[in-house]
């Protein structure tokens, strides 16, 4: 008698407990899972340093077009680092907000699950600076997100490089009939480890096509370099174009510009005839790819320990 209550009085309390263990698989199985079963809304933080130049908005539009593409019915939100960009796009009435504004954004959308896509060419200072503006807020808001997923920058591998040479080609064979080099302008940063990353990057790019030249506008890799290599090749003619993201302040002025000291006229100087293509490599939709697969394949949760075998 006293068996058979106990039985009955489990039985009653068995769907209760298959229903928590139900809860405890699902939530442990999948970090983004809800309680109640439903999946946790998964957003995009795209993070760049910035620009306020007009011309250089159809690089962001294309980029911001593979991405919707590429996450439909997620929300995607823009991040720009540089503070005085910032300022200067809020004066002008099209602001765009900081990493942790965007992150805040997509919060107040229900977001529990951020995939941060860094759209910086190489991962260098402004790289380094945006992961610990975002550590610290997953920090300051521990309970905020369930996953923040960082994504790495466009050139982040060998074959990365690869791929956007073939891109980068692709894109400037029908300028370059004939013998003309091409000359990319990366912007490089005076002190670090990039100067090592643009190295490995120039080699690739040079292995691929032995008439494609590099150098930067910032970076340890200068212009008189650039002028020594071009004279060694006996380079006559050049396609000069931006390795960044968008066509702006660099590529207009410092590459293309009309003052002395830009690069398409120090070549000129030198005798080389320049044409300036001045696209952002986020209009070639194989760079987009690239970042678009970087923000899908991203396994790094800054909101957990870093995982070990
Ligand atoms: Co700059």
């Amino acid at each position: 008698m006293r068996r058979t209550t106990l039985l009955s009085c489990f039985g009653a309390v068995r769907p209760v407990l298959c229903l928590m263990l139900c809860l405890l698989l699902t939530a442990c199985g999948s970090r983004h899972a809800f309680m109640n079963g439903e999946t946790a809304r998964e957003g995009v933080l795209l993070v760049a340093f910035g620009t306020s130049v007009p011309e250089a908005q159809p690089a962001l539009d294309a980029v911001d077009a593979a991405f919707k593409a590429a996450f439909p019915q997620q929300p995607v939100v823009w991040a720009f680092t540089s503070q005085i960009i910032r300022k200067k796009l809020a004066a002008e009435g099209r602001p765009v907000g900081s990493i942790g504004e965007g992150l805040e954004q997509l919060a107040a959308q229900g977001v529990r699950v951020v995939r941060v896509q860094s759209l910086h060419v190489m991962a260098g200072e402004e790289f380094a600076a945006m992961e610990r503006a975002l550590l610290l807020h997953v920090k300051q808001h521990p309970e905020r997100f369930a996953s923040v997923y960082l994504g790495r920058p466009l050139l982040e591998s060998r074959e990365d490089a690869v791929e956007l040479a073939r891109a980068v080609a692709e894109d400037t064979a029908s300028l370059r009939s004939g013998r003309a080099a091409l000359v990319l302008m990366g912007h490089g940063q005076e002190h670090g480890r990039a100067g090592l990353t643009f190295e490995g990057v120039r080699a690739v790019f040079h292995d691929a096509d032995r008439k494609t030249f590099m150098a930067t506008v910032e970076g340890s890799r200068g212009l008189d370099d650039l002028l020594a290599d071009l004279k060694a090749a006996r380079v006559r003619t050049a396609v000069l174009a931006p390795l960044m993201l968008v066509a702006g302040d660099h590529a207009r002025n410092d590459l293309a510009g009309s003052e002395d000291d830009s690069w398409a006229s120090r070549l000129g100087k030198a005798g080389i005839r320049t044409l300036a293509h001045l696209k952002g490599l986020g209009q070639l939709p194989g760079a987009c790819a690239i970042l678009v697969r970087h923000a899908r394949e991203s396994t790094d949760d800054l909101t957990q320990e870093p995982r070990k075998p």
